[in-house]
This record gives structure tokens, sequence and C-alpha cells, in this order.
């Protein structure tokens, strides 16, 4: 039905729960691409962002991306940002079929307003939220086959939704 599937999204939407339940649906192994980055840097997210800033980090994704075109059998859950570089924008549907798990700015700022994401340490982060999401919306329309709002829907569900989309999609081929 599909080699690999990559989950896209902002922060909060849900990419690496909705990746562990679709792992087990499929058997297919999940990856993290913000794992995958901390291992090759030797560094969590937050560090990298504080000493060599986002470009390294978005480098960083390139080349972490770069290595998965090729393999099969994944579910990649990749990091909210993923989709601003236009090389990993490229990179994306090599890999698979994108996927983008969506929810309203709010819902997504009430997700992450306790967690320590490096771009939302600003002295207004739902702000901040609302105005990379509304950057960033238009990308991820443009890398996605599908749209899933996951707002009103469990991790179980929107990976539910997922499979079916490529059950009907393989039926209509
Ligand atoms: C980022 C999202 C994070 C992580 C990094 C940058 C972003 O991943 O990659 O902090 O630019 O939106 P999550 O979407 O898993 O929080």
């Amino acid at each position: 039905m599909f080699r690999n599937l990559v989950l896209v999204g902002f922060m909060g939407s849900g990419k690496s729960s909705v990746g562990r339940v679709l792992s087990s649906l499929t058997g297919f192994a999940l990856v993290d691409t913000d794992t995958l980055v901390a291992r090759e840097a030797g560094q969590s997210i937050p560090v990298i962002f504080q000493k060599q800033g986002e470009e390294h980090f978005r480098a960083l994704e390139t080349k972490v991306l770069q290595g998965l075109v090729g393999r099969i059998g994944l579910i990649v859950s990749t990091g909210g940002g993923v989709v601003v570089a236009e090389e990993n924008r490229k990179l994306l549907p090599q890999i698979g079929p994108v996927v983008w798990l969506d929810a309203s700015p709010e819902q997504l700022y009430q997700r992450v307003k306790h967690s320590n994401r490096p771009l939302l340490q600003t002295a207004d982060p739902r702000r901040t939220l609302k105005e990379l999401y509304a950057k960033r919306e238009p990308l991820y329309a443009g890398a996605a086959a599908i749209r899933i709002d996951s707002a009103t829907l469990t991790h179980r569900q929107t990976a539910e939704a997922v499979l079916a989309h490529f059950q009907r999609h393989a039926q209509q081929q």
C-alpha cells in the first residue's frame, strides 16, 4: 500500500503519538527525525538550537532525511519545522506519502504550552505559535498528500483515518 509513511505537522499535532499507533497497526518501525538529529549531533534539540542555531538544526534534519530515502517499512515522525527548508520539502515525498496532522493554533498552543520547545521560548509564546503556524500552513499543505484534522480524534482514531485513506486510495487504483 505504501513503502513508508511520513508524518508532518506543527508542534503538538500528535506526530509521535499517532506514529506509535501507526507503527503498532502496520508493524512498520517508528523513526523520529528529532531523535535521529539529536543522535547525529550528540546533543539534545534545545542544546543544538542554543549553541548552533536553527539553520544548523535544519541542515542536520536534511542529512537525516537523505539517510531515510530508499529505506522501507518505516513510519517517519518529523519535527514540526521540517517543511521550512525547501530541500526537506523535496526529500519528504521521496521517502513516502506525506500525511499532515493538523489542529487549530489555539489547540496546538494548549498542547505545547508547558513544554520546552526552543522556538516557543519567547515573551508571548501563543502569539509566536500563531505567527509560525500562519507561515507554515501553506508549506504543510504543499508538501502533504493528505491532511487529517486531529483536533477531535484520539490518536488511535487519527491513525485509523490515515490507514483508511490509503486503503481507499489503493482500491481505486
Ligand atoms: C520544531 C519542532 C520540534 C523540533 C524543534 C523545532 C519546529 O519538533 O524539531 O524543536 O521548528 O517546529 P516537534 O514538532 O516534535 O515538537
